[in-house]
């Protein structure tokens, strides 16, 4: 075959059809008995906890994030739970969230939650030094990551029995005349923005029963956190205690849910 004149180019199709029978392996390892939840930035933080929560409950886990091989805490969870499967994925990698969607299809996804998230450095959306180049960054992660997100696998979730989905937003977002403070400008934009992005795809898969949600998770001791309001942290839940209560929360979503941003203890969020 004309193929094995270019030894690199034929080892290249071997790994890469060897990388796609191990992704179809990972997919595989579905148990259709149990509901299944997508989280992306499971490595750390409040995507962490989600991973942790739903693989206790016995969830199916599809856990992504952006480097694996430097996630060892995930690692170690998907090391003591069988049905916790770790997926890369940059969430501003429109190609790698269609290929993961082409992997799992036809496996129906019960929840997608819409958890990584950028804050962005603090110098780069202060008033006078506006950098565009941090809004475009933070934009694309927060907000247009997660409505790739929502097309490529809204055919899994209709196909799910729970249908839903969530995007974690924030406090910051609000624009409720008692909330809005000053500093972080592209982060709480974003979080506005993701709002709407929220609602608007709620209203595109209503017809197809799908609950699509924004819930905010309070403040939580994460590295987002500790880096950027480090003067908030004494006020923190913990990762595992916000999960717990936005975790209740998704449970109780039915088709009265109106579209109203959450907290993660169901009260309305202004916004
Ligand atoms: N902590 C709070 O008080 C608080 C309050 C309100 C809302 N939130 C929201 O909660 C969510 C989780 O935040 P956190 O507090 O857990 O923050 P965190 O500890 O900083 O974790 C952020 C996660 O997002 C991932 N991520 C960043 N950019 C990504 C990209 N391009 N593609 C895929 N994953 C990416 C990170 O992966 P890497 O490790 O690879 O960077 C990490 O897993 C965010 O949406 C945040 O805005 C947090």
């Amino acid at each position: 075959m004309k193929i094995f004149r270019f030894p690199a180019l034929a080892a290249a199709a071997l790994a890469l059809s060897a990388w796609l029978v191990a992704q179809d392996a990972l997919a595989q390892q579905i148990d259709p008995d149990q509901p299944t939840v997508l989280i992306t930035g499971s490595n750390r933080g409040l995507g962490l906890a989600f991973a942790r929560h739903y693989a206790a409950e016995g969830w199916n886990v599809i856990a992504t994030a952006r480097s694996p091989d430097r996630a060892h805490d995930l690692a170690a969870l998907a090391a003591s739970n069988e049905r916790v499967l770790v997926e890369q994925l940059d969430v501003t990698d429109y190609a790698r969230i269609a290929a993961l969607a082409a992997d799992y299809q036809g496996i129906p996804i019960d929840v997608l939650i819409n958890n990584a998230g950028i804050y962005g450095d603090r110098d780069t959306q202060e008033w006078g030094s506006l950098d565009p180049e941090a809004f475009h960054q933070i934009f694309a992660v927060n907000v247009l990551g997660p409505l790739k997100m929502v097309e490529a696998f809204a055919d899994h979730v209709a196909a799910s029995e729970q249908k839903k989905i969530i995007s974690i937003t924030s406090g910051a977002g609000s624009v409720s005349p008692d909330r809005v403070a000053g500093g972080g400008v592209f982060y709480g934009i974003s979080k506005a923005a993701l709002n709407m992005a929220t609602r608007k795809a709620g209203a595109e898969l209503a017809e197809r029963d799908i609950i699509v949600a924004a819930i905010a998770p309070g403040l939580v001791l994460t590295d987002m956190l500790r880096t950027n309001r480090p003067s908030l942290v004494p006020r923190a839940h913990t990762p595992e205690e916000s999960v717990a209560g936005i975790a209740a929360v998704i449970a109780s979503l039915d088709h009265t849910y109106n579209g109203q941003p959450l907290n993660h203890n169901g009260a309305p969020l202004p916004w």
